[in-house]
């Protein structure tokens, strides 16, 4: 049974769709970027024409148009009598994101793998053999990588023990355990607003009923709102990112991490702290982590940023009973981390303090060069330079970013729109862009958004209402 999306959650996920051209082609531009994006799921059902109508309150006739078109542009199929279901044509069919086959990907806040990944490879393949003669199925981590993540704890203040730490295949798959065994059906999560895309997915995955609270470029994380949320709704779970949060490079203070561990003590709400982006630190210096704050704080760990992406090597840190349900419900979805690649992540989890010294070199090199660029080029976006991170988050000011998304996917650049960052269509006007490809990657690709932001602005809500037909 394909996926109904109502009229009003249509409603909600389009956002701000309107542009200066004809409404049925912007809203079927929208309606292109939620399913390519991922925000709608090849597969989905749209609401009736006349259902959407009301939720827009637009003539019935421009929804026709709108869905005709997407029909003719291979994005819609109709059956008589089970309405009108998304597809992504071609070579988009099973992808979910507006970037690939693009000569420059700007949608991943990525770096290039760490200098000494390739000797770290060859010297695990020397230790391979002294491994086979085991079964390989390793479910909890190697004791080696796990008393080398437990000693990088220690360094940064943190006692912890190695019966703490499980190793996953990359924190996304950490996040998704930890989810599947906290959260029960008809409960909440809290998120940062904006927040990480993933985690958005897995939680919609397990049904969650997902609340937010904001994070401001201005003025940190919206505590009051967050224990607002807390007291009001009581989540079983939050899940933050307390040191250069993953869209905006920003990090939680001291008396924020201690507030918000208390706050969520006090009413039992579990904190998951991922840490994916934590050592990513350009010019900040050492912040306690916030499982410093409360012993039930679970926190997710990866080597995907600071390491490389293609290594699938992560971790949870969490309390020894909530381990032990962790392992209990792990094998319904895997059964263990390849040794080889634990074996690699062992030695990189030792040299941690000079992966992360390379890697800040780079990402001040990244971030410079690109606020440089944009100064130059688009010098009326508001940009906050983060003092870490991977990412810049942007306030054009007046840009529909899924507008610019798609636009700049005609001249081969992936950008991914702000409201894939948040909750029902928010930060339409906000885009993130990594700093961690090469100096020539973001010439061409600030060079292509000096080209067509002009074109793609100004926001339709700040024309006379007569323009938008
Ligand atoms: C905040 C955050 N968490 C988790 C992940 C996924 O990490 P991994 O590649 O280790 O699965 C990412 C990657 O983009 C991330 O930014």
């Amino acid at each position: 049974m394909n996926t109904l999306v109502t009229g009003r959650r249509l409603a909600r996920e389009l956002g701000e769709w309107r542009s200066a051209g004809p409404a049925y082609r912007a809203l079927a531009d929208r309606i292109r970027v939620l399913l390519m994006d991922g925000r709608l799921s090849s597969g989905a059902r749209l609401p009736a024409e006349r259902e959407l109508s009301t939720a827009l309150a637009l003539s019935r006739t421009t929804v026709a148009a709108a869905y005709s078109k997407l029909r003719d542009d291979g994005y819609l199929a109709s059956v008589r009598g089970s309405g009108s279901t998304l597809v992504l044509p071609g070579r988009e069919r099973g992808e979910h994101t507006l970037h690939n086959g693009l000569p420059l990907d700007f949608t991943k806040a990525t770096a290039p793998a760490y200098p000494g990944m390739a000797a770290a490879y060859l010297a695990a393949a020397q230790e391979m053999p002294g491994y086979l003669t085991r079964d390989g199925f390793d479910m909890v981590g190697l004791p080696d990588l796990r008393e080398a993540i437990a000693q990088s704890y220690r360094d940064r203040g943190l006692p912890t023990s190695p019966d703490q730490v499980m190793v996953t295949v990359g924190a996304q798959h950490a996040l998704n355990l930890v989810t599947r065994t906290l959260y029960s059906p008809g409960e909440r999560i809290l998120v940062e607003q904006p927040t990480y895309p993933h985690a958005l997915d897995t939680f919609a995955s397990v049904g969650a009923r997902i609340l937010a609270f904001p994070v401001r470029q201005d003025g940190g994380w919206d505590l009051p709102e967050a224990l607002l949320q807390i007291r009001r709704a009581a989540p079983s779970m939050a899940f933050l990112m307390p040191d250069f949060h993953n869209p905006t490079g920003m990090s939680m203070t001291i008396p924020e991490r201690e507030y918000l561990a208390a706050a969520a003590g006090r009413e039992g709400t579990v904190l998951v702290a991922d840490e994916t982006t934590a050592l990513l630190d350009i010019d900040r210096g050492a912040l306690p982590p916030l499982a410093c704050f409360s012993p039930s704080v679970i926190t997710l760990g990866s080597l995907g940023k600071i390491a490389w992406g293609g290594l699938r090597i992560g971790w949870v840190r969490a309390s020894r009973e909530v381990l032990a349900r962790l392992l209990r419900n792990r094998p319904s979805s895997d059964l263990g981390t390849p040794l080889f690649e634990q074996l690699v992540a062992t030695s990189l989890v030792r040299d941690l303090p000079q992966l992360a010294a390379s890697r800040s070199l780079d990402l001040r090199i990244g971030r410079d060069t690109l606020v440089a660029l944009l100064t130059e080029q688009l010098p009326q976006w508001d940009v906050v330079v983060p003092d870490g991170g991977l990412s810049l988050w942007i306030n054009t000011g007046t840009v529909s970013t899924s507008a610019l998304a798609l636009a700049a996917r005609n001249e081969g650049l992936g950008l991914v729109p702000g409201p894939r960052f948040g909750l029902d269509g928010a930060f339409e006007r906000f885009l993130r862009l990594p700093f961690g490809n090469g100096a020539g990657q973001l010439r061409d690709g600030v060079a292509i958004l000096g080209r067509i932001s002009p074109q793609v602005g100004p926001d339709p809500l700040k024309m006379p209402l007569q323009a938008v037909i």
